[in-house]
């Protein structure tokens, strides 16, 4: 039994109008291409594509590694986070951001989130530096920038390095500057949900030397010879540092397609998502993401949060349930539990990390993770006829707060499996 009477009000197929192939005509291209010369381990088109990447995002250096998390792991070696070091963290965040720290056996520090742009700020930062603290790692969480001025002012006091973890927003902007080159260095994932997907693979950009060498002996042996004998780690050129993170050139070949089309698929992307925000703005239990000013957020995943105060006190998941029954592809959000996670608590998997002995507490973080709701996957083409059918469904939904009450009343509270993936989506039927 549905929770509203009537048939389901969005009949149009978002695979069809709103989607696209994750692979283009000109990624199969390069990849053909590849695959015919043999070169799918090693081959100079990915040298080509770091080039290509760090003129994007207006940075000297970037090196790609075989994910994001690789990416972000090497980052935290670069900035000397190691044993007896402290790494300050998001909890509202996937996984990688926390676990690349616990790697590098250092310790990860929570802090909490802005409650309006759902990402670290230098207010919330500033409590948990301390002489132990190397780095911050920022994400530029759903696409949208964090207000980096006042983070870099803060970090810059303390001498700390910053971290971008942009593995959201590829293309998104910050008072003139691309995300990623604002810190000391950026990371970007181009796993397959991403903005730009190429399979498994990610990129680490940064505009300082020794960062971006010592980041390179995290897991490119063969990149450290070419640094030239007065480079501190050439010397480690037979062996780097510890890990083998190389590319898959294949994916690095995906991502160079994506990349062609980049800007303007973020417009494309950016439109849809703003008709929909637009038509569900009198929604008042639906509050948009804060974007800081002067910045560019890029949509790869919609969320809003939900108000229950302002819906009747009906839970979260019983809006998803009676969204996807109207045939809203919507989701909820596994993050802000990190600093709870079992892995967290016992100090992780590598040992010689100082474990939390009790949760730390982050209001903000867990109250985002429980309220937050994917309204829409993000549209790929224009489709205006399947937005308005979105737009239709969430006022159908708000017209009949009192059904959505009385199904909670008889039913109860429905809970859902939560991943600690970025989206799981609600479906009608579980
Ligand atoms: C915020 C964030 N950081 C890091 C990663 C890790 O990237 P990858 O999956 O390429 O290892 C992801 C995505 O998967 C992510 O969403």
């Amino acid at each position: 039994m549905k929770i509203l009477d009537g048939n389901k009000t969005v009949t149009l197929d978002y695979e069809q109008l709103g989607n696209l192939p994750v692979v283009s005509e000109q990624g199969e291209k390069n990849v053909l291409n590849l695959l015919r010369n043999g070169e799918i381990s090693t081959s100079s088109s990915v040298q080509k594509f770091e080039r290509r990447f760090a003129d994007y995002v207006g940075s000297k250096y970037a090196l790609t590694y075989c994910n994001g998390t690789s990416a972000l792991e090497a980052a935290v070696f670069a900035c000397n986070a190691g044993p007896g070091t402290e790494v300050i963290v998001p909890s509202f965040t996937f996984l990688s951001t926390v676990m690349v720290v616990l790697a590098n056996q250092a310790t990860p520090v929570f802090a909490d989130i802005d409650p309006d742009t759902w990402a670290l700020s230098a207010e919330t930062i500033a409590p948990h530096i301390t002489e132990k603290t190397k780095a911050i790692i920022v994400v530029h969480v759903w696409g949208t920038p964090c207000d980096m001025d006042p983070i870099m002012e803060l970090a810059r006091k303390h001498n700390i390095k910053v971290i971008e973890d942009a593995s959201h927003a590829h293309g998104a902007r910050y008072k003139g500057k691309s995300v990623g080159s604002i810190g000391d260095i950026g990371c970007f994932s181009f796993q397959g949900s991403k903005l730009v997907p190429g399979g498994e693979a990610g990129i680490l950009v940064s505009d300082d030397l020794m960062l971006y060498s010592r980041a390179a002996a995290a897991g490119h042996y063969e990149r450290l010879a070419p640094l030239g004998p007065d480079n501190p780690y050439s010397r480690y050129s037979q062996t780097g540092l510890g890990h083998k993170f190389r590319a898959n050139p294949l994916a690095i070949a995906l991502a160079d397609a994506a990349m062609d089309t980049l800007d303007a698929r973020n417009e494309i992307r950016d439109r849809q998502a703003r008709v929909l925000e637009a038509g569900i703005a009198d929604l008042d239990f639906l509050i948009p993401q804060a974007i800081p000013a002067d910045s560019r957020r890029v949509y790869a995943y919609h969320y809003m949060l939900y108000d229950p105060a302002k819906f009747g006190g009906v839970n979260p998941s019983t809006l998803m349930l009676a969204l996807a029954e109207e045939g809203v592809i919507c989701g909820a959000c596994g993050y802000g539990r990190l600093h709870q996670a079992p892995a967290i608590l016992e100090g992780g998997g590598f040992g010689n990390v100082n474990p939390h002995d009790t949760p730390v507490s982050l209001p903000v973080s867990e109250d985002m993770g429980r309220r937050q709701i994917m309204v829409a996957l993000r549209f790929e083409q224009e489709c205006p006829e399947l937005i308005d059918q979105y737009i239709a469904a969430y006022h159908k939904v708000a017209a009949n707060m009192e059904k959505l009450q009385a199904y909670e009343r008889e039913n109860g509270i429905r809970s859902f499996d939560l991943s600690g993936r970025s989206i799981s989506i609600i479906s009608a039927d579980n």
